[in-house]
């Protein structure tokens, strides 16, 4: 059969023209100018000069068409390029999220601001203890029951998570002569079950003043100074007798509940109030277990938990709350 070379040229040129990409060009240029095409065949059994110059002028004219076709596609392809890909280096980055302070750092820090105006020094000490700065020194008599392994993490018969910050006390009494006014923030531990107002890991801010003359006027004086900087003047305190080894007398303060506004609640275990930890007089056998004359030195002490402070602060029913990383809870306060 004859070829219509003028058809088949024009077939050629719309299919080169129509390629949308130089893979496809690619095939197309193969397809009709490659070795094997019908036109390089009919060129190599070419007899006269007519049809010679007839295949050779539709070879040139597929050849420059196909150039022509090559040159759009890579003019496209790096405009398509430099739209896509540009990168605007005056465009703002992207915004990374910012957190905040936990709750009880954010405590933390107002109970060291609240000391700290007052001259106190603020003092962190070890979380592992031993039981002479844990008990023995601070006269927990031979008995007591925070001497148990029920009570007490023990690492060995001599070692143990600090149950309290009182052995800052002890460290400070024996680093230095007084006058003492300082506060130890930081973790203690405690064999208790998980639940709404108790955790085995809890936070004290304690404090101790030793100088000449003071009096149990004086711890009140500066406890309630801080419960005010801490709950505002809304909140009501109030103090009940109580016993603890190294102090005498001692003392509980409370903290009227604020979820409940003391009609009584879960937080409160339904008193309307909360135990805001216990402080007294430094106890005459402390003075004398760190060698110092307490007929000539004075102080008072003081210890409470920054869970309940922020509990109450922020009204947060469930202690858990304070432990669980929620993201949902603590990005609220
Ligand atoms: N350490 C006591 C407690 O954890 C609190 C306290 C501190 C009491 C200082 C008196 C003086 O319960």
């Amino acid at each position: 059969m004859e070829t219509d070379w003028n058809d088949h040229e024009r077939k050629a040129i719309r299919k080169i023209e129509s390629a949308v990409s130089s893979p496809e060009l690619e095939d197309v240029r193969v397809l009709y100018l490659g070795r094997k095409s019908e036109l390089a065949l009919a060129l190599r059994g070419v007899r006269d000069p007519q049809t010679g110059a007839l295949l050779n002028g539709i070879r040139q004219r597929l050849e420059a068409a196909a150039e022509a076709r090559a040159r759009a596609l890579a003019d496209e392809e790096l405009e398509r390029r430099l739209r896509d890909e540009v990168i605007d280096v005056t465009l703002p980055g992207e915004e990374l999220p910012l957190g905040h302070l936990h709750p009880i750092t954010q405590v933390r820090r107002t109970v060291e601001d609240a000391f700290l105006g007052l001259g106190y020094e603020v003092r962190d000490d070890r979380e592992v203890e031993t039981l002479e700065y844990n008990f023995d020194k601070l006269a927990f008599g031979p008995t007591h029951s925070a001497r148990s392994p029920r009570d007490t993490f023990f690492f060995d018969a001599d070692h143990v998570l600090r149950t309290e910050t009182s052995p800052s006390q002890i460290h400070i009494l024996e680093e230095k002569p007084p006058p003492i006014y300082m506060v130890s923030i930081g973790r203690v531990y405690r064999r208790d079950a998980i639940t709404a107002t108790r955790y085995p890991i809890f936070h004290q801010f304690e404090g101790l003043a030793v100088d000449r003359r003071l009096t149990l006027a004086d711890l009140k004086g500066t406890l309630l100074h801080v419960m005010r900087a801490l709950y505002g003047p809304e909140r009501r305190v109030r103090f009940r007798t109580h016993f603890f080894p190294f102090t005498e007398p001692s003392i509980e303060p409370d903290v009227s509940c604020g979820i409940c506004g003391g009609s009584g609640c879960r937080t409160c275990k339904f008193s309307g109030w909360i135990e805001m930890g216990g402080a007294g007089m430094v106890d005459p056998e402390v003075f004398e277990n760190v060698g110092l004359d307490p007929e000539e030195w004075s102080g008072f002490a003081f210890g409470c938990g920054l869970e309940r402070t922020a509990q109450l602060r922020h009204d947060i029913p469930d202690i858990r709350a304070l432990w669980e990383g929620d993201l949902r809870v603590l990005r609220q306060f």
